[in-house]
């Protein structure tokens, strides 16, 4: 077998025939179920009248094919694994196929399979051609008819697309629903649920006055569980009308909950398909974070509907067109519901972990990359996350006004096309008249910008001059980098007055907080009438995705963490100081010196926990230490022990030094109101859990006493969770036990809840954890076909660092074993699995022989093309 090829962005060719209307029959069968597609099919004006027609189509069993009527003899087409080709076809006619396939044995959840018996689909992004055969790219868009047939009793609900037109019974015990949707559309949008579900209803009524049907399905015992998906669906829908002027365009908007699902939720038209744990919560078995985040993801998908749908991507590499400008639509949403600080600080904390590491490895890749092998390896966080970062600069650089205007013009200019980021682009450049030419280079290179910048103040000239020199690091395939045009948004703090200066550039008053333009390799911007000596305060907001080295001294970052007018920037400098004492640390622990804790940063912290700061949720990130994770992307080689044993330490000398005052946090914060979602009820919460983290950190009796008294009280699962998770990374395994047996038991009914609790026992940082993978891999909660408990027992795993990068290897053996297996399994949920592994050239001599032997491992097994590519990257 040769080796998979990549496709390439430049070999794009418009489609040679366009199917204009699509109507399907399935009839419903686990493992023989028939589909009939009769697509109506136009051979575009400038192709030529001999240009075959190829079709997409895999794992598909053909029965009947006919153009206009007329059966095709074998001899009339041509069959691959993959395509079916037909020489020679007129410039319109009708195509009718039949094919069989079987959703019960379909284990990569991609096209249409079953999941705790009931029937849904995955489209995305190439999951249609295992449907029909069909031109399967997002630039051929056709009006579909869908007729789903199933079994009354096993499946009494039958959901496609767009509006139900038609229903009825058929013999045998059979029944059938018709669905229309009139809104033409590529075919990855498609979909189709099929079982016993059951629904809640609502309404909303649009900014023009029409009423639209809200429906949540799901399973029985789930029904306790929608609210607040429901709420959020509401409020996500106010908000795009208000903030974007996008009103919903059906009478019919469904949302249904699955189980086994390979993402969070996908965007189908008029039918959102949600894994479960991206839908359903509860106060008794969802966290305030699962809350936000399913609030965060029902706007994503609900946004999609206009950036995505009505305007959708041209081909795959134009994936962040919708995925970037809809994640930073979702969160600027949940910013404006939610404390915008914090929700800022949560992202770009989460970003400059995750984001700056795959930039930094064998799998980086530009926002619209120029190649790919499997599309699905791309739904990364270069493509969403950075993708978002590039929007929200284009935001900043437009201002809101502007940019506004830009998106109203993209969406009126493109609605019901399939379009390219240039016509994205092309509009905010359009109405704003700024040049975006070099901006375009933020989507074709690979790689975190890094700014080294330095500052002087002259008292004699009362002048500030800042230097901000860039450079993009090499990535695979781009060795040489161009300059790109850097928003940086700052303030000069006095020294003295504590207070921002007013910023004059080359004579231009430009008010106390301005963005300066960084498009040289270097640049120094001159400030002048600066009365006093600054520290200043850069990339606020963090206004670019880029790595800012500014020679701070921690006197400098104390003063910012007080001074600040930027809150993201104030918990910035707490971090930087944090990293400062940390490294000295991480030294101390590899020479084998004695820890002496930085008394410059415990001042900080008494200062955080005395003062009365108003925004709790912002002080509960504050006191956050970085993560292990986020502490080792800033080392040149990463050591994982003494990341872990200096971070402890300072965990345990905060703890004892600021004993009390954690204790009266604790206490001042605890709440026996009922349980809500609401920001002041989750700052409370953040605040208490956080004290209590720090308690536990010395495991004293009082603080013991009031982690089991928290776990206990059974209030709500962010508080539960939260004492669990302490009880069991405590040294006190007549803690942990206990608990953990408890829980086990009381929830073993939940998947949802049973994910958590693999999550809490694998990320203990005490050594027995690779046993306790294993044998929980054998419990009867778990199983390697559902890809929630994959990722909550074996992803998690790869994320305790400690025992994941064990020094016999073992660790490393364990996830390629997995990987393995589920290669033939589910070969997309199998290749995101490797990503700890592509990262071995961070880690030391013995780990990084040790991480490629095991990719070596998986090298040798018969690799899916998603598998193969992430592989063949990581040991280039
Ligand atoms: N478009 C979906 C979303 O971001 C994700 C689809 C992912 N599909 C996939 N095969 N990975 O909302
Ligand atoms: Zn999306």
């Amino acid at each position: 077998m040769s080796d998979p090829q990549p496709v390439y962005l430049s070999d794009y060719q418009p489609p040679a025939y366009q199917v204009t209307h699509t109507e399907l029959t399935f009839d419903l069968d686990p493992t023989a179920t028939r589909v009939k597609a009769r697509l109506t099919v136009e051979r575009h004006a400038s192709a030529e009248q001999t240009t075959p027609l190829v079709l997409n189509g895999e794992h598909l069993t053909l029965h009947a094919l006919a153009i206009n009527g007329q059966a095709l003899a074998e001899a009339d087409y041509q069959l691959t694994d993959e395509t079916l080709t037909i020489p020679s076809v007129p410039a319109a006619f009708t195509l009718e196929s039949e094919v069989e396939i079987s959703p019960s044995s379909n284990t990569a959840l991609e096209g249409l399979y079953q999941s705790n018996g009931m029937y849904c689909t995955q489209c995305e992004a190439e999951g249609f051609r295992r449907i029909t055969y069909y031109p399967d790219r997002p630039d051929v868009m056709a009006t579909f008819k869908v007729t789903v047939i199933g079994d009354a009793q096993r499946e009494p609900v039958l959901l496609a697309n767009g509006n139900p037109v038609d229903q009825g019974t058929l013999e045998s015990g059979r029944h059938f629903v018709t669905w229309e949707d009139p809104h033409p559309k590529p075919c990855y949008l498609f979909a189709l649920v099929a079982g016993d579900l059951t629904k809640v209803e609502d309404h909303f009524t649009t900014m023009s006055g029409r009423n639209v049907t809200l429906q949540l399905w799901v399973e029985q015992e789930n029904l306790d569980k929608t609210d607040h998906a429901m709420a959020s669906l509401k409020r996500a829908m106010t908000w795009d009308e208000e903030t974007y002027g996008r009103e919903y365009d059906l009478d019919l908007f469904m949302i249904v909950a699955v189980n086994d699902f390979n993402m969070g939720a996908m965007e189908n038209k008029g039918l959102n398909i949600f894994n479960s744990a991206a839908v359903l919560t509860h106060p008794n078995t969802a966290t305030d974070a699962a809350f936000q985040n399913v609030e965060s993801i029902v706007a994503h998908e609900y946004f999609h509907n206009w950036s995505g749908n009505r305007v959708t991507c041209r081909d795959w590499f134009q994936l962040s067109l919708k995925e970037g400008f809809t994640v930073f639509r979702d969160q600027c949403f949940s910013a404006d519901i939610n404390s915008a600080p914090v929700k800022r600080i949560q992202d770009v904390s989460f970003f400059r972990t995750a984001q700056f590491a795959e930039d930094a490895g064998p799998t980086a890749h530009p926002v619209r990359p120029d190649h790919y092998i499997e599309i699905t390896n791309f739904y990364t966080l270069t493509i969403y996350e950075k993708g978002a970062e590039v929007v929200r600069m284009l935001r900043n650089l437009l201002g809101w006004e502007a940019f506004r205007r830009g998106s109203d013009l993209y969406f009126e200019r493109f609605d019901g096309q399939a379009v390219t980021i240039e016509d994205f682009v092309g509009c905010m450049a359009e109405v704003s008249g700024i040049d975006l030419s070099q901006f375009m280079r933020w989507y074709s290179q690979a790689g975190t910008p890094e700014i080294d910048a330095h500052g002087e103040y002259d008292y004699a000239n009362a002048e500030y001059h800042l230097t901000l020199r860039q450079r993009t690091p090499a990535t695979p395939g781009q060795p040489d980098k161009q300059p790109l045009h850097i928003p940086v948004r700052m303030g000069l703090v006095g020294t003295k007055s504590g207070q921002d200066l007013t910023l004059t550039l080359e004579g231009e008053k430009l008010g106390k907080d301005a963005v300066i333009h960084l498009t040289d390799d270097e640049q120094t911007f001159i400030f002048t009438d600066v009365a006093e000596a600054p520290v200043p305060s850069l990339l606020r907001d963090f206004s670019a995705p880029v790595k800012l080295h500014f020679p701070y001294s921690r006197e400098d970052l104390a003063f910012l963490l007080t001074h600040d007018s930027d809150g993201f920037n104030r918990w910035d400098a707490g971090q930087r100081l944090a990293l400062l004492a940390l490294d000295d640390l991480i030294a101390a622990h590899r020479n084998g010196v004695e820890k002496v804790m930085d008394s410059r940063v415990v001042e900080a912290f008494r200062t955080l926990l005395t003062s009365s700061m108003d925004d709790k949720a912002v002080l509960a990130e504050m006191l956050t230490l970085p993560s292990e994770a986020y502490i080792a992307e800033q080392q040149p080689i990463v050591d994982v022990d003494a990341i872990h044993a200096a971070r402890e330490f300072v965990r345990q000398s905060l703890a004892q030094a600021l004993r009390d005052e954690f204790i009266a946090v604790y206490k001042e914060n605890g709440t026996d109101e009922a349980y809500a979602p609401t920001p002041e009820q989750i700052a409370q919460r953040s605040l208490k859990n956080i004290a209590l983290s720090y308690l536990m950190s010395i495991e004293d009796d009082e603080s013991v006493a009031l982690c089991e008294a928290q776990f206990a009280a059974d209030h709500n699962m962010t508080d539960v969770r939260h004492a669990l998770t302490l009880l069991v990374h405590s040294d006190r395994d007549d803690l942990a036990n206990p608990a953990l047996k408890a829980f086990g038991e009381k929830w073993a009914h939940d998947p949802l809840v049973m994910d958590q609790w693999f999550t809490i026992q694998v990320s203990r940082p005490q050594p027995d954890v690779l046993e306790r993978v294993k044998y929980l891999m054998q419990h009867p909660a778990f199983s390697i076909k559902n890809p929630n408990k994959v990722r909550a027992l074996v992803g998690a795993f790869a994320q305790n660092r400690v025992n994941f990068h064990r020094l016999d290897g073992k660790g490393y053996a364990l996830l390629a074993d997995v990987v393995i297996e589920l290669n033939r399994l589910n070969p997309e949920i199998a290749a995101r699995l490797i990503t700890p592994l592509t990262r071995w050239q961070r880690f030391d001599e013995a780990r990084q022989q040790l991480m490629r032997a095991e990719l070596e491992r998986i090298k040798q097994e018969p690799l899916s093309s998603n598998v193969f590519e992430v592989v063949e990257k990581a040991l280039a």
